[in-house]
């Protein structure tokens, strides 16, 4: 049993490995995107930055994408730069260039989808530009992988991370995917079981490859569940996933012209089914325990993203998500169920 449980667990490391088109020896198993990119903070940014160095983050990242560099800087020096994002929640890319030329930086780490404003950052052509100045490039990929279809070798990014969770497997699984150029050079942040050659008092010597960074026992369960629900996600035409879920957005924007207060955060073309906004007078909690009463489910709340949320000057918003399995029906339930409310609360 022990056996098929193994090999149960690095099967859902080559679907993994196959779905994002690269190899199974650069999917490093994690708790989440968050464990990831501490993960890679610190086995792979700690050794390499030097004081005066520059992290380049965006203003539209989650917490999980600035706190593991603020770690880092704090230990080695390095310095953290912010590119800005414009109006409509897309990024000011001028400020990127003029970071990216900079010859201190050395590292990009940004996200593919914005989880709050949706905006889908044009990660292909940063990753290029980055690595024409030697920044290496990380993508969190937490809201991408159920969205759109991802090819790494197309991408060429040197790291990318993303949580099961997010894409209908359980909590608590995750994947980093690390570049072989990098992997030798990455040291360990976790020790334990599992990630040793050989131990003894006077030294220890690790394991090779990705086996490295999964010390102790793994979450087989959950990697078992990512594989097949990857396998499900695998028989799904991306092309069509987009097209419903910008229908949905489009319709829901219809059906919500005339509601009077409410401002939507980010409207950039072409952007993930994400529908954020703020309505005059009206705390999203509420709005969230109400709408809950309806049978519909929000998340509202700092989203995690408290530099963004003051750049869009609220401490919280609203957000109303799709996914592939949301109908035109729930989009009018929604906005009829909005407009009662709202009726309550004003
Ligand atoms: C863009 C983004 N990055 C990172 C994370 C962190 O994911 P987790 O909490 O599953 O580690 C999230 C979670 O919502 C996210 O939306």
């Amino acid at each position: 049993m022990a056996e098929q449980a193994e090999l149960l667990y690095q099967n859902a490391r080559d679907n993994v490995a196959e779905w994002l088109n690269v190899s199974c020896d650069e999917i490093i198993f994690t708790r989440g995107a968050t464990e990831s990119l501490n993960l890679i903070a610190q086995s792979y940014a700690r050794p390499f930055l030097k004081e005066g160095d520059i992290i380049i983050l965006t203003e539209m990242e989650h917490h999980a994408n600035i706190v593991p560099w603020q770690m880092v800087a704090e230990h080695t020096g390095a310095k953290i730069e912010v590119i800005p994002i414009l109006d409509d929640g897309s990024l000011d890319r001028e400020k990127l260039s003029n970071l990216l030329i900079l010859s201190d930086a050395k590292l990009l780490s940004l996200c593919h989808i914005s989880n709050v404003l949706g905006t889908i950052n044009p990660v292909k052509e940063i990753i290029q530009e980055a690595h024409k100045n030697d920044v290496k490039v990380v993508v969190d990929g937490a809201q991408s992988v159920p969205h759109l279809k991802i090819d790494l070798q197309d991408l060429d990014c040197d790291f990318f991370v993303f949580s099961g969770h997010k894409l209908f497997a359980p909590m608590g699984i995750g994947v980093a995917f690390v570049k072989k150029d990098h992997l030798d050079n990455m040291v360990p942040y976790q020790g334990g079981g599992d990630m040793i050659d050989q131990v003894s008092f006077n030294k220890t010597t690790y394991a090779k490859g990705v086996q490295r960074f999964e010390a102790g026992t793994p979450n087989v369960g959950g990697a078992i569940g990512l594989g097949e629900a990857i396998l499900y996600l695998k028989r799904i035409n991306f092309q069509l996933v987009d097209e419903h879920e910008k229908k949905l957005l489009h319709l829901l924007r219809e059906q919500l012209k005339g509601v009077k207060g409410l401002v939507e955060h980010g409207t950039t073309e072409d952007k993930a089914g994400v529908f954020c906004f703020s309505l005059e007078g009206v705390h999203p909690h509420d709005l969230a325990t109400l709408l809950d009463a309806e049978g519909i489910a929000i998340r509202t709340g700092h989203h995690c993203c408290q530099p963004l949320m003051q750049r869009l000057g609220h401490e919280s918003t609203a957000r109303a998500s799709f996914s592939i399995y949301n109908t035109e029906e729930d989009v009018a339930m929604f906005s009829k169920s909005l407009q009662k409310v709202l009726k309550i609360l004003n």
